[in-house]
């Protein structure tokens, strides 16, 4: 049965909360164990649905797995099958980075393509054609591409960067014979992490973080432990709760780099590094200007929640996105709570106009995706009543705990069942 948040808003939140791993970055770091046949072990994993599925799918292909609190082992010894299921795969279309190191060091991969979702198209053609240049031989049969071969280096060049398309190349590459070139790569933090694991591993990449990576092939992958680095856009989901309720909470298990983002789209923000974590703290009075763009520029990632924290701005304020087609879904949600958000359409980008100042009221709202159930939490928590958020398995996927975490502060969510539709 469909699980709802019940938030009260308007509490004063106050204590400590301590930063989970990384989604982005453990999701694919967990695919790599596929390319050595020893212990990989992450630390700092963060115990999401999305991890738990990852290693269903590594489960039912023949990997060992274990967890340990945050730290989960790996082993990849030898496989039973080479197919991830269409029925795993679309739940979460990031698994399918299991393609790239699956291929890379079996010769087989298939992988159910994961298909649209409700962020957008989200094509794959950059991941495929990558990899027809390191010499893989791909079919699709029955919804499902079937990759096999022995590959080799090549010069890629995408046409736009893409994180799991840089992160399933970069995988194939560590085993292919020669060296591999990825221009154009995709520069998020959590890419940086997998190849700094890759390389512990035995791998050798250099340029991670940089538009050029290079890959210089090796003959096997070895087993390493490896600590995942924190959550970025955990961390400023929080910081942003902390400012709109004029809060005290403390941030933990992070680190400085992690409230970039938030700084640069605000720059009224400031960060204070203390001795019970870190604390942003505002007050934000000006109107912003955003568009979302690939790392460094603002993470489409935070859209949904700088928005929010853009409607307790007085005046205006203005955000576009430009990395997903249909990424605005809260914000007909968010004008259910008192919002006054309009939204434009020009040439495949949503600009919003957010007339900013107004109390935002509690509301019945459903959760559409990650990133959009919790602006609507945090919506909640400063408006004044009560709001049900429906739907909150998507807020599962990325946040640990996010009602625990936030209860343990002084704000009062309660997670129940939801009434069927
Ligand atoms: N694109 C192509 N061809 C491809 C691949 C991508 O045209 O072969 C385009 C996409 O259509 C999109 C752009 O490139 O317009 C960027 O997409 P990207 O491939 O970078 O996205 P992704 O790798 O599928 C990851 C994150 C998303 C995050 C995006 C953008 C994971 C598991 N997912 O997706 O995270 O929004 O990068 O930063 O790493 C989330 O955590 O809420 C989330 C959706």
């Amino acid at each position: 049965m469909l699980e709802q948040f019940i938030v009260q808003g308007g509490r004063a939140l106050k204590g400590t909360v301590a930063i989970s791993g990384a989604k982005n970055a453990a999701l694919k770091i967990a695919c790599a164990a596929l390319l050595t046949d020893e212990w990989l072990v992450l630390d700092n994993a963060p115990l999401l649905s999305d991890m738990l599925l990852i290693c269903q799918i590594l489960d039912e292909l023949g990997v060992e797995i274990s967890w340990n609190g945050n730290q989960l082992s790996l082993r990849a010894h030898k496989l039973r099958s080479y197919r991830a299921r269409y029925d795993l795969v679309r739940k979460m279309r990031g698994s399918f980075v299991l393609l790239g190191p699956m291929l890379a060091r079996f010769g087989r991969a298939e992988i159910s393509l994961p298909g649209g979702c409700n962020l957008g198209v989200r094509p794959v053609d950059i991941h495929l054609n990558g990899l027809r240049a390191m010499g893989a031989n791909i079919e699709l049969e029955d919804g499902y591409v079937i990759a096999t071969g022995k590959l080799h280096g090549a010069e890629i060049f995408p046409h736009c960067p893409t994180v799991t398309g840089t992160e399933n190349l970069v995988m194939a590459a560590t085993l292919a014979t020669g060296r591999t070139v990825i221009h154009n790569a995709a520069k998020e933090p959590e890419i940086v992490d997998l190849c700094n694991c890759l390389n512990s591993m035995g791998a050798k990449i250099t340029g991670q973080g940089t538009d050029v990576i290079t890959i210089d092939g090796v003959d096997r992958l070895h087993g390493a432990t490896h600590r995942i680095i924190p959550d970025r856009l955990e961390t400023v989901t929080y910081a942003i709760a902390n400012i709109m309720t004029h809060g005290h909470i403390y941030l933990t298990n992070t680190e400085a780099w992690c409230f970039d983002a938030l700084t640069a789209c605000f720059p009224q923000v400031k960060i204070h590094n203390t001795d019970f974590g870190f604390l942003a703290e505002g007050p934000v009075t000006q109107g912003v200007d955003l568009t979302t763009a690939p790392h460094p520029g603002m993470p489409t990632d935070l859209q949904a929640q700088m928005m929010v924290l853009a409607t307790q701005i007085p005046g205006r304020s203005f955000i576009t996105e430009t990395i997903w087609e249909n990424r605005m879904m809260h914000v007909p949600e968010l004008c259910r709570m008192g919002a006054d958000i309009s939204v434009e359409h020009n040439d495949g980008a949503n600009r919003a106009t957010i007339n900013g100042g107004l109390p935002l009221y509690g509301a019945p709202v459903m959760a559409t995706d990650l990133r959009a159930s919790v602006s609507l939490v945090l919506a909640g928590l400063c408006a004044k009543g009560q709001t049900t958020v429906s739907r909150i398995y998507h807020l599962d996927r990325g946040y640990h705990a996010l009602d625990d975490k936030l209860n343990m502060c002084g704000a009062d969510i309660v997670r129940s069942k939801q009434e069927a539709a």
